[in-house]
């Protein structure tokens, strides 16, 4: 068992720790010399992208979140309207679909059974399906028009981690080559992009080798709060919502995440003294907003704990904890910035007696509806 676990207490803890090279593997072979993205597996030739005018990414749980992040990506790049949606719901509503959509289908274990009945469904109405999975041949790799695989080799832990990662990282070649594809992305640029989203890995390499007696703190300050509300802006909110996800999966301590700007609209409400908000809170062109945000919640006691840029020394003032990720474009924050949430969700579990690896009442894949 312990070698299974390659020498760490949980399969959680291993599976978060291999992140950085889930970022190289999934890189690897992605760029051409000509400085084009490169995925073959695709299916689909440069002239059919071309036609594509609306993607929806389909998935459930934490893959779902993976697209929220995609999305931002894909519409800036490609400036193709993305929609990201759970499957179990797209499923069953009349989504707009043409012979120009393309459907995404995210799913680590590629036989979540309300993902493959959104990809049947979305073939027959006419739309070519792509799907990004860990499992080589599972039901989503074969259903789908063209799949690419996430190189995060087997995941045990119930909640998943390393595998979000590689979801993440494809999806952003995914959108590049969109950028591409539609003459928005030059070579240069391409190539630019794709040396920043290789850094991520020795960036998160960073974040396990420094941050772990901020994050225990960090986690010794919520870890019997009955409740947690997570929020960000932007990119921020997407990771937000992977981290309070991750943190309920694995500790059953309530957790919500929130737009911040939208928490003047409710969730406000909930803050009295001593109730931990989580923010994501690294520098971009929302940074301000933010921080405005949070003086909201500091003026109502709230503990505040925030995920920041390094060399940031205002968020200090207001935060309680801080956790610190290197800088890098807000494209990739999410691959950094994600991973000090999940260790946060791990040590509130262990804190809170749980059983990191197999939380009650949840199974490693969903093949029921
Ligand atoms: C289950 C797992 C989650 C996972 C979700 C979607 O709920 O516990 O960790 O995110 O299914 O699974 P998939 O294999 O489709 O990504």
């Amino acid at each position: 068992d312990l070698a299974e676990k390659g020498g760490y207490p949980d399969f959680m803890m291993k599976e978060i720790y291999e992140q950085p090279r889930v970022v190289r593997d999934t890189l690897v072979g992605r760029l051409s010399g000509a400085g084009e993205i490169d995925i073959d597996e695709l299916g689909l030739s440069f002239e059919e992208l071309n036609l594509v005018d609306r993607v929806y990414i389909i998935a459930c749980g934490t893959s779902l979140h993976a697209g929220l992040i995609a999305k931002n990506n894909i519409e800036s790049w490609a400036r193709i309207p993305c929609e990201v949606e759970a499957a179990s719901e797209f499923r069953y509503r009349d989504a707009i679909i043409t012979p120009s959509t393309l459907v995404v289908a995210v799913s680590q274990s590629g036989e979540t059974a309300d993902t493959l009945a959104a990809i049947r469904d979305a073939r027959i109405k006419g739309a070519k399906v792509f799907g990004i999975t860990n499992v080589v041949g599972s039901p989503v790799a074969r259903e789908s028009d063209g799949v690419i695989y996430t190189k995060a080799n087997k995941e045990i832990a119930v909640a998943s981690t390393k595998s979000f990662i590689g979801q993440v990282v494809s999806l952003t070649l995914l959108a590049m080559l969109l950028g591409q594809v539609k003459g928005r992305l030059t070579p240069g640029q391409t190539r630019m992009l794709f040396r920043d989203l290789g850094d991520t890995a020795g960036y998160i390499q960073k974040v396990l080798d420094t941050q772990s007696a901020a994050i225990a703190e960090a986690a010794a300050a919520c870890a019997h709060a009955s409740s947690a509300l997570f929020v960000g802006r932007g990119m921020g909110a997407a990771v937000s919502f992977e981290g309070a996800l991750k943190l309920k999966e694995v500790s059953y301590l309530h957790a919500e995440a929130y737009a911040a700007g939208e928490m003047k609209h409710g969730p406000i409400a909930l803050i009295e003294p001593g109730f931990p908000v989580i923010a994501v809170a690294t520098k971009s062109a929302v940074y301000d907003k933010l921080v405005s945000n949070l003086k909201e919640c500091e003026a109502r006691g709230a503990k505040i704990i925030a995920v920041a840029t390094e060399g940031d020394e205002e968020i200090g003032r207001i935060a309680d904890h801080v956790i610190f990720v290197p800088k890098t474009c807000e494209a990739f924050m999410p691959i950094v910035a994600t991973v000090p949430l999940q260790l946060l969700a791990r040590e509130v579990a262990l804190m809170r007696g749980c059983d990191v690896d197999q939380p009650r009442n949840l199974a490693k894949s969903v093949t029921v509806e």
